[in-house]
């Protein structure tokens, strides 16, 4: 039996935070909203671009084996009737009619006008430039393709804030390997997305890692792990691992030809699939701190952090104060470290509650002794605790805390 833990109370202090402090607005809020869709503001923004960042790093940068895409939202109405989507990709309605949930568009106008989808996925963009891949690089066996972009569902019942939206965004990988292998790299991408998971700060405790069950799984899929994640509304889904088999490269008629022995074979695809959306959402629930209710925080980590450090001068209405905040602290460390916040908004403990709830693991101050021999005040967000560095050393050592 699977967990039920309903907290509604932490999900509206998110909701609530997320809002107040610019990370996430209701889609088309001004005009009532639009069921499923979210804005993202500043803060947000920088916060999703650093969860995509680190994943690139590790899973296309990082690697030898791994081609990046960026293909097209719309897609040939044709790619969806091959791969079964016009046909399956349903949810059952109330009154028992199946509901397809692809977003259908028309592209081109008049006679010219032709039904298309908006992608439910972004696995298919790659697979149909799986030939142009292979013919612009040449890889050879085992390798990937990796693309961030978004998706869209048209979902009978959206719900849960971030959870379950119309528009959302996916990082997936389709690894291409030999059909024997399928085990040994399932295996690795389970370790690999684990891996991930910790390096952006998850509360590791809150995953639990599913076998799907075979009359569950998707219709493509030989094996699936679910990672579910304690959301205060229940266990649900985080990220999925499927065994794809050479479903999709068959599907295509697609195969791949060895250099070296010229044999034709079709690649079979491990593929681990992450959303967006829900990393935001269980990053925000696994890093939220209010055991002191005075001071309720975001413990991100400084790599994932939206905003490294903020900088204050002690007193808004004092120019010298200002002037050496503005150009001997907050300017060169923007220009150096780019997520770096100016605040001088309200008195010192209020700018320290907002830095606090922004997440921000650093707020440094100039006060009037800086004038006097060029240090500043480090406070720490975590401990409270406050350090003199030199101005001089500032970027040295907030470097240091980040690395
Ligand atoms: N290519 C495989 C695929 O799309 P999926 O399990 O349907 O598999 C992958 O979706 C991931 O996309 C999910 O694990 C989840 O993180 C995210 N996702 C799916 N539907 C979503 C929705 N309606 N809102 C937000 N995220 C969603």
């Amino acid at each position: 039996m699977k967990k039920k833990t309903y907290d509604n109370d932490l999900m509206e202090k998110i909701v609530s935070l997320a809002k107040r402090r610019g990370f996430i607005f209701q889609g088309s809020e001004i005009y009532g909203g639009l069921s499923g869709t979210y804005d993202w503001g500043h803060f947000g923004v920088a916060l999703k671009n650093n969860i995509k960042q680190s994943w690139w790093k590790k899973f296309v940068d990082g690697r030898q084996d791994m081609y990046g895409m960026d293909a097209a939202i719309i897609m040939n109405a044709k790619v969806w009737e091959a791969t079964g989507h016009v046909a399956n990709f349903a949810d059952p309605m109330e009154d028992g009619k199946q509901f397809n949930t692809m977003l259908k568009t028309q592209v081109g106008a008049g006679e010219e006008s032709a039904t298309s989808y908006l992608r439910p996925e972004t696995a298919q963009g790659m697979f149909v430039n799986f030939k142009n891949t292979v013919d612009a690089f040449h890889p050879r066996l085992p390798f990937g393709m990796a693309q961030i972009g978004k998706a869209f569902r048209n979902e009978i019942a959206p719900r849960d804030f971030l959870f379950r939206q119309r528009e959302f965004e996916q990082m997936e990988i389709e690894y291409f390997i030999r059909p024997t292998d399928w085990e040994k790299y399932f295996e690795y991408w389970r370790s690999e997305m684990i891996d991930f998971m910790e390096e952006i700060g998850l509360d590791m405790s809150k995953v639990h890692e599913i076998d799907v069950p075979d009359q569950d799984r998707a219709h493509y899929s030989k094996k699936t792990i679910d990672f579910e994640f304690d959301f205060p509304f229940g266990q649900k889904e985080l990220f999925g691992l499927a065994y794809r088999t050479d479903f999709d490269l068959k599907t295509h008629r697609l195969e791949y030809l060895d250099d070296e022995t010229q044999e034709r074979i079709t690649p079979h695809v491990i593929e681990p699939s992450f959303g967006v959306d829900r990393a935001v959402l269980a990053l925000l629930i696994s890093v939220f701190n209010d055991e002191d209710q005075e001071r309720p925080f975001l413990k991100f980590k400084p790599n994932i952090a939206p905003v490294i450090c903020a900088v204050s001068p002690l007193l808004r209405n004092k120019p010298e104060l200002v002037e050496y905040a503005k150009t001997k602290v907050y300017a060169p460390l923007k220009r150096e470290l780019g997520r770096v916040a100016w605040d001088d908004n309200g008195n010192i403990g209020k700018r320290y509650r907002r830095q606090d709830e922004i997440g921000t693991p650093f707020c440094i101050v100039v006060d009037f002794d800086t004038l006097e021999d060029d240090t500043v005040t480090v406070r720490d967000r975590d401990t409270g605790e406050q350090e003199r560095v030199k101005v001089s050393d500032l970027e040295k050592y907030i470097k240091e805390k980040i690395s």
